[in-house]
């Protein structure tokens, strides 16, 4: 049986020095667009580098996808890095403090292993296939809420959308349904607070797989439901993707997000 201690201390090493690079670049960087309000900053890449640096120094056969510009194949090897230096750009651009690294490892295209970590609360979750999901190494469980109207909810909307989009209707749909919706700006995080009992449900139409893998493995370890919106199997590759705390929640909003 592998022992996945070594891979999640890389991990945790690698998401721990990306943390303190975000931090470094703070009051220094400077922002480009790579699309209409899809925003970069040298923190990114640099927070990037470190990360491949240090997984990559420990095993220099794996391969490796990474939002910026990161893609590493090796046909040979089982192992695949995803990596996220940092999801909620538009956050920490405007010192929200809502922002994270974001690192997960799937073998034999399984996602195995998630690594999250909030610089600014120095929060670090964490979670192993099989072996639960934590929070600054204490057990952590979504919530125990059952119904959609007591539920807080957290929704993304395409970055940079004109407001025609089918994410809105869906926004629309659920806001007089639950507690609240809000759009935080990090699925990361969002899926790290589903995971702890912070949110109830998170939903997205627009994400890639650095934003969704590694929360994706600490919510089901937290005890929570990972779904596409429709209700079918989640899949890493596509942008869809609804996790809640339990399957009352889960199919509350599946018909909640049916759209006509
Ligand atoms: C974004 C955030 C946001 C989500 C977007 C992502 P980034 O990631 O996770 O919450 O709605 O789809 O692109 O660009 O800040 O890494
Ligand atoms: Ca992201
Ligand atoms: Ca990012």
């Amino acid at each position: 049986m592998t022992n996945w201690n070594d891979y999640q201390e890389t991990a945790i090493a690698a998401a721990r020095e990306a943390g303190r690079v975000l931090q470094e670049w703070s009051q220094k960087f400077t922002v480009s667009e790579k699309s209409r309000k899809n925003l970069v900053t040298e923190a990114d890449v640099n927070a990037q580098d470190a990360i491949f640096r240090i997984i990559h120094d420990r095993f220099p056969d794996h391969s490796f996808l990474g939002e910026e510009d990161l893609a590493v194949e090796n046909a040979d090897s089982e192992f695949r890095w995803i990596i996220d230096p940092l999801d909620g750009t538009t956050n920490y651009v405007h010192q929200f403090p809502y922002y994270c690294v974001s690192i997960a490892l799937e073998f034999s295209k399984q996602l195995t292993l998630g690594v999250i970590f909030d610089p600014t609360r120095n929060e670090l979750f964490t979670a192993i296939c099989g072996q639960g999901a934590f929070l600054n190494d204490r057990p952590i469980h979504s919530s125990d809420a059952e119904e959609l109207y007591d539920a807080m909810c957290v929704a993304s909307l395409p970055v940079g959308g004109t407001g025609d989009e089918p994410q809105v209707k869906q926004f629309l749909n659920v806001f007089p349904k639950a507690r609240s919706v809000q759009r935080t700006g990090s699925a990361a995080l969002n899926l790290s607070y589903v995971a702890c009992g912070r949110v109830d449900a998170y939903w997205s139409g627009t994400l890639k797989p650095w934003d969704q893998a590694a929360g994706v493995v600490i919510v089901r370890e937290a005890g929570g439901q990972v779904s596409k919106m429709d209700g079918t199997d989640f899949d890493v590759e596509l942008p869809d993707m609804l996790a809640s705390n339990s399957p009352s929640i889960q199919n509350a909003l599946i018909d909640a997000l049916k759209l006509d």
